[in-house]
Order: structure tokens, then sequence, then C-alpha cells
């Protein structure tokens, strides 16, 4: 399977405009499945509750309905990041679309920061969505932290991971490498460059450096700090079904629940 990263530079609110260049970059890369960043379309450092709820819209909105049209004509799935309204608030969410529409959607389970006044912590979990015969799960961005998400997705079958992302912190990259070594999955991350200036609001400069890092913790494509760009390369999705790392250990049936604990959030 061909996969890849589309790495755009969103300018903030600007909704149309970001939608038509990330087509355009679209167009130009080849790939059966390409990954969006997080927010693509709108950008990422709201002011207001006010300004994201009349930035978003819902899954079966423009955006989706635009990245759909590409997907039928061009034959490939795109996963990307949007800010989704429902009656019930909005949520930091990825579409899956592939020929046939809109396959689901993640909401993203572990916001960010700021991000926590503005969005609904994600209320999907981690589903595992088919595309052609390939397994394929979605983090979004900050997910990065927390082992367990894509210990989810792997637990539940994922051969690769889409991941688009805005990272301001350098170590998303890093550890997504350690995510592929312990799960033996693909993990793509398509991350946005630019910088949000926001005024009183803040100023926040993305890093980059989106990537595939493979099982064996290789990242055969990575992709500058600065600057649009698309890559793709040819992977074997089957290769993240074998999970033995050595010939004794299993990264999923080696593992100790008995030991862990259920854990507790107030330490
Ligand atoms: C992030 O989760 N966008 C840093």
């Amino acid at each position: 399977m061909l996969v890849g990263y589309v790495q755009t530079e969103p300018r903030f609110g600007q909704v149309s405009g970001n939608l038509q260049r990330a087509l355009d970059l679209l167009e130009d890369a080849p790939g059966e499945l390409l990954v969006l960043p997080e927010l693509f379309t709108t950008g990422y450092l709201f002011a207001s509750a006010a300004e994201l709820h009349d930035l978003a819209e819902p899954a079966d909105g423009p955006c989706v309905r635009a990245v759909a049209a590409h997907c039928a004509t061009r034959g490939r799935w795109v996963v990307g990041g949007f800010a989704e309204r429902t009656p019930q608030g909005v949520y930091n969410s990825a579409f899956v679309v592939g020929p046939d529409g809109l396959v689901g959607v993640y909401r993203k389970a572990h916001l960010f920061n700021d991000e926590k006044r503005w969005f609904l912590p994600g209320d999907l979990g981690f589903p595992v969505f088919e595309i052609g015969g390939v397994r394929l799960g979605v983090l979004v961005c900050f997910d990065w932290c927390f082992p367990e998400a894509a210990r989810s997705l792997a637990l539940a079958g994922a051969q690769i991971i889409a991941h688009p992302s805005n990272l301001v912190l350098p170590h998303a990259q890093n550890a997504m490498v350690t995510r592929c070594l312990e799960n033996q999955v693909f993990v793509i991350t398509a991350n946005r460059v630019g910088v949000d200036d926001r005024g009183a609001a803040g100023v926040l400069r993305f890093t980059g450096r989106s990537q595939v890092a493979c099982p064996d913790g290789t990242r055969p494509l990575v992709a500058p700090e600065l600057g649009e760009c698309h890559d793709a390369l040819e992977i074997d999705p089957g290769r993240a079904d074998q999970k033995w790392i050595t010939p004794r250990n299993h990264v999923l049936e080696d593992r100790r629940p008995d030991l862990y604990g259920g854990g507790s959030s107030s330490g």
C-alpha cells in the first residue's frame, strides 16, 4: 500500500482557502492512503468558544464532502483533522474518507492545554476502520503522549495508525517510533508548519517534520521542519500482524495486566 502525508501551512480562519490548498496538494500527491494535519482547514489557536463554533462544521459538511469528491475520483483514502460541530458541542476530530465517501470519524481523546477550554473530549473510543482490506486506527496529535491510546488500537487490530497533528513540542515524532516498536504497527504523522499569531490570544509555531514510522523503529520518510510538502512510500500493512519482537517475545501476549493494576488519576 502506498501511504504518506501531506504537510500543510493553514492560515487561521481561512477555511475555504486552506481546504483548496490541501486539495491542490492532494491532487499532486501519489498514494493510496494520505494523511493531512489536525484542524487543517481552520487553524489551531482559537480565541473563544464562539469563534471555534463558527469555524467548525459537521461531519457531513463542505470539508468532508470536498475530500470525499477527491477520493472518489482518485480512488484513495484520506484522513484529516477538522473541528466537528455537533448539537452537544465541538470535537477535535479526524475523518476517514474513501472512494465511497465517509468511512468514519475519530474524536480526539486527550485534549492539549487550552483545547480543554473549547473542545469536548472524544467520546467514541479508539475505533478501527477497514479500508480496502487494511485495518486503520486514528490518533490526533497529543494522543501521542498516552501509550494506552496506541495500545488500544493495536489490541483492536489496527495495522496502520494515522496521526493528524499540530505539534508544538518536539517530542511526538520520537515518541511515535516507540509506539511503533511496542505495538508493531505503522504510524503516519502528518504535522503542519507555520505560525498561528492571534495577538492577545497568543502565538504558536508548529514543528513540521511529518513522518512515516515503521514496526522496526525506522523512519523511512521524514519531512522538513519548514514548508508544505507531500511524500509517500510503499509499505506492507500485513507486517503489522507479526507481533514477535524476539523469538520468545510477543508485544501483546507478553503483557502482564495482572501486575499493572487499575491505576488512579488522583495519584
Ligand atoms: C496538540 O495536541 N495539537 C499539541
